[in-house]
């Protein structure tokens, strides 16, 4: 077993650790947060169905993105649109045998990694060319879009320039997976990528990423209005009238 085989194991292991109790911690924090006060959006929801709802077409469709800035929308929903179709394609690295549905997504997914690219480089466009977004931009907003850039781009350097052995790959993936250690082919470009991934894995639950999860945590946008039905208690407004 080669040293850089051991060492991207190793590397997989901790990043897989790290991104699982990361975010399954932030989102126990974020869960445990009290929401003392009925905040949701207006036009908002009187019922849950509704809430779930309005949730779906949020996350699906980034409704209220849409309805107050359509090119970062365009770009945005684009970005993340392709980003799953992208995640969906690499399945079939981690499955055996591959899922039909994963079969029948592969075109899908390719076309989608220039779609991604596409997205990340009108998102990352306004964050030089719009002032007002310029200036509240931070050195870890254009990181987290470098990152994604350079993971696309080394994915499709692998397909369309420096190819490598995806058999290979695949067995050592699947191998890490039953603790059946397998090599790894010692490719330049996709070692680039797979540090890269690992990277994202590791900063996801400590970086601007975590709005994915946390939208489902925002009280504007699961809370029911029913303000006027009934008694909103939460944290410390619900241990007031406990205390009473
Ligand atoms: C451990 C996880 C990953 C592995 C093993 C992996 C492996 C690969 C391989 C082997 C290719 C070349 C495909 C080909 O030649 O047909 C590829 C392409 C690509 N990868 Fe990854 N990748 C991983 C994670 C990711 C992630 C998290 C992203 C996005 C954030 C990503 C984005 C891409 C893109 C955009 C392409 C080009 C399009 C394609 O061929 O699907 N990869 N990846």
């Amino acid at each position: 077993m080669s040293a850089l085989t051991i060492a991207y194991a190793l590397l997989f292991y901790a990043a897989t650790g790290i991104l699982v109790f990361g975010v399954g911690w932030r989102c126990w924090v974020y869960a445990r947060t009290p929401q003392p006060l009925k905040i949701p959006i207006p036009p908002a929801p009187t019922t849950r169905g509704g809430v779930a709802l309005r949730m779906l077409l949020e996350v699906t469709l980034f409704r209220t993105l849409f309805r107050s800035n359509k090119w970062i929308w365009l770009f945005g929903w684009t970005f993340h649109a392709a980003l799953l179709l992208v995640l969906l394609r690499h399945l079939r690295y981690f499955t055996e045998p591959v899922w039909f549905w994963v079969d029948l997504v592969q075109p899908f997914g390719l076309y989608a990694a220039f779609a991604m690219l596409a997205g990340l480089g009108g998102l990352w466009a306004r964050r030089f060319l719009v002032d007002r977004v310029r200036y509240i931009t931070s050195p870890s907003d254009h990181l987290m879009l470098a990152l994604l850039a350079a993971i696309a781009a080394s994915g499709l350097a692998m397909k369309y320039v420096a190819h490598t052995d995806i058999v290979a790959l695949k067995a050592f993936f699947l191998g890490l997976m039953a603790f059946d250690w397998r090599p790894l082919p010692a490719d330049p470009v996709l070692l680039a990528h797979l540090a890269l991934v690992a990277a994202l894995m590791i900063v996801f639950p400590v970086s601007k990423l975590l709005h994915a999860p946390g939208v489902f945590f925002s009280p504007s946008f699961n809370q029911v209005d029913d303000a006027r039905e009934r008694r909103h208690t939460a944290g410390w407004s619900a241990q007031i009238v406990r205390g009473r």
